[in-house]
This record gives C-alpha cells, sequence and structure tokens, in this order.
C-alpha cells in the first residue's frame, strides 16, 4: 500500500468478539478488538461478509461512503447496499490511483491483496465469503479480481463494466452477476456482455442467445447448466436495479 494508503474499512458494524463465529473460515481478526476505525454499529455475532465497492472512474472512496458520485452508479451509499445489509456485511471501500483501477502491471490485484489481508487481520470476517462490486471502472475491477483471484472472491457483481482492468488468468469459475444497460454510450453493452460470456464458460453454463430488450424493458437472465455454486445472472437495464439484485446474489451464499 506503499502508493495508495486511502482507503476506508466502513465497519457497518462493530466486531467487538467474533466467538460465536465458528462457522466457516474465521479470519485473524476473530476475537479481538478492531483497530481500523469506521463506523460502528452495533455486535452481533453472526459471521460478517466483506464486501470490496471500488468506486468509478474520477471516484473516490468517499464518494462511495456519502453516495456522492455523479453519475448513477454511485449515487446511492455503499453502492445501495449498506442500507440493505442489516448489519451483515463490513463494506471495504479503496480509493484507486488516478482515480481509477488501470491495474498496471497488476498493481491494484497487489492492493487488493494488502486489503484483504490488512483487514482479515484485524476484523472478523468469513474468508469464504468476499465478495467485490463496482460500477464501470469498479465493475472492471471487480472482473480483474474474478479473473486474478477466483479463489479470494465468492461471488462479483458487475455493473456496466468493461474489460479496463485486465484480466490475468481468468479460467477458473467465480459465481457471477453482470448488470448492464443497453443504451450505455460510455461503454457499450457488448463490452459488459463480454465479461459475462468468460465467466458463463468458465462456470459451465449453458449459454444463451442474447435477448435484447427494447424500449426500456429489462431483462435477467439467469443461466442454467452452471455447475453447483457457480451461478450467473445478467440483467439488461438500468443501474437501479443493481443494489437489490446484487444483495439477492451474494447473499444466496452463505
Ligand atoms: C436483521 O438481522 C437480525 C439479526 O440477525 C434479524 O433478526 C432480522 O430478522 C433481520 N432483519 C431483516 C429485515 O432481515
Ligand atoms: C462497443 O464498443 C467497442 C469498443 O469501443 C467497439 O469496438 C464495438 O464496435 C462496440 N459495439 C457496438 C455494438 O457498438
Amino acid at each position: 500500500m506503499d502508493r495508495r494508503p486511502n482507503f476506508l474499512v466502513a465497519l457497518a458494524l462493530l466486531v467487538l468478539s467474533c466467538v460465536g463465529a465458528v462457522k466457516g473460515e474465521s479470519s485473524a481478526g476473530c476475537g479481538k478488538t478492531p483497530t481500523i476505525t469506521g463506523k460502528q454499529y452495533s455486535m452481533t455475532n453472526r459471521p460478517y461478509r466483506l464486501v470490496f465497492t471500488w468506486h468509478q472512474l474520477g471516484g473516490s472512496a468517499q464518494k462511495i461512503v456519502d453516495g456522492k458520485d455523479t453519475s448513477r452508479g454511485g449515487a446511492l451509499p455503499y453502492y445501495g447496499l449498506n442500507a440493505i445489509a442489516n448489519n451483515s456485511a463490513i463494506f471495504v471501500v479503496p480509493q484507486g490511483l488516478n482515480a481509477g483501477w488501470g491495474n498496471q502491471g497488476g498493481e491494484d490485484v497487489t492492493f487488493f491483496d494488502q486489503l484483504a489481508k490488512t483487514v482479515a487481520a484485524d476484523v472478523c470476517v468469513d474468508t469464504r465469503l468476499r465478495f467485490s462490486t463496482g460500477f464501470s471502472y469498479g465493475g472492471a475491477m471487480s472482473y480483474a479480481l474474478a479473473c486474478a483471484r477466483p479463489k479470494d472472491i465468492r461471488a462479483v457483481a458487475v455493473i456496466s463494466g468493461s474489460q479496463l482492468s485486465g484480466c490475468t488468468g481468468g479460467n477458473d469459475p467465480v459465481a457471477y452477476y453482470g448488470q448492464h444497460g443497453t443504451s450505455d454510450s460510455v461503454l457499450n453493452v457488448s463490452r459488459g456482455r463480454q465479461l459475462r460470456d468468460r465467466f458463463v464458460r468458465n462456470n459451465g453454463c449453458t449459454a444463451v442467445s442474447e435477448t435484447q430488450p427494447s424500449g426500456g424493458r429489462s431483462v435477467k437472465t439467469v443461466y442454467q447448466g452452471c455447475n453447483p455454486g457457480y451461478p450467473v445472472t445478467w440483467k439488461d437495464g438500468s443501474v437501479i436495479f443493481a443494489p437489490k439484485n446484487t444483495w439477492d446474489f451474494f447473499t444466496q451464499f452463505s
């Protein structure tokens, strides 16, 4: 983290002790008082999901926390997830070099590795329940992690993404939720579908012919035939559907 010490760990809950979190893979932070500070709300003994929320180009960690990104993708705090997470998740909100995720030489994936390690050492997380999401560049970064760190990420939600942060590896399955507006003029929908199709293949799902919604209609496709534990869901349509769909997708895993 030498070049980029900026990140926020939003403790959507206070993890004073996690002695009850015997299920899953408890991290080293279990049973200790966290020293990373953030918002603290309540304490429970449930295992905590960890959700990485990557900002869009020109965004910032603070804007994700405040829900103040100018475009609709970041218009709700924590991409709208904290509001529906019912204190079951800890959000990690990183901040990119040059306000993006160019991932030159894999530097942003390395940053993720360091963040994941730092957080796991300090707060109580279930290391099997780590997720990643973001809008646009943040979606690209989530995709890059699905490619490069399939063992570390249980599922991604790539919202209006494109291959902007690379894809090292990219041969292993990761549960994949993707969503893209069909009239997106910045990153067209074909670019989002291209990312999705890698995980349709990797996850062993049956490819389907494209549904092309018209007149602003939204179409959700749940792929069939995927290997157990590696679903793929795709939605053509507006970003306003992202929080609920993302959360439903992430919480199918336990
Ligand atoms: C929120 O979590 C608490 C504690 O696990 C649970 O009792 C409650 O039913 C949950 N509320 C909703 C709306 O899911
Ligand atoms: C989508 O964008 C890519 C990259 O800019 C471009 O090559 C491609 O032709 C576009 N596809 C459509 C259907 O507009």
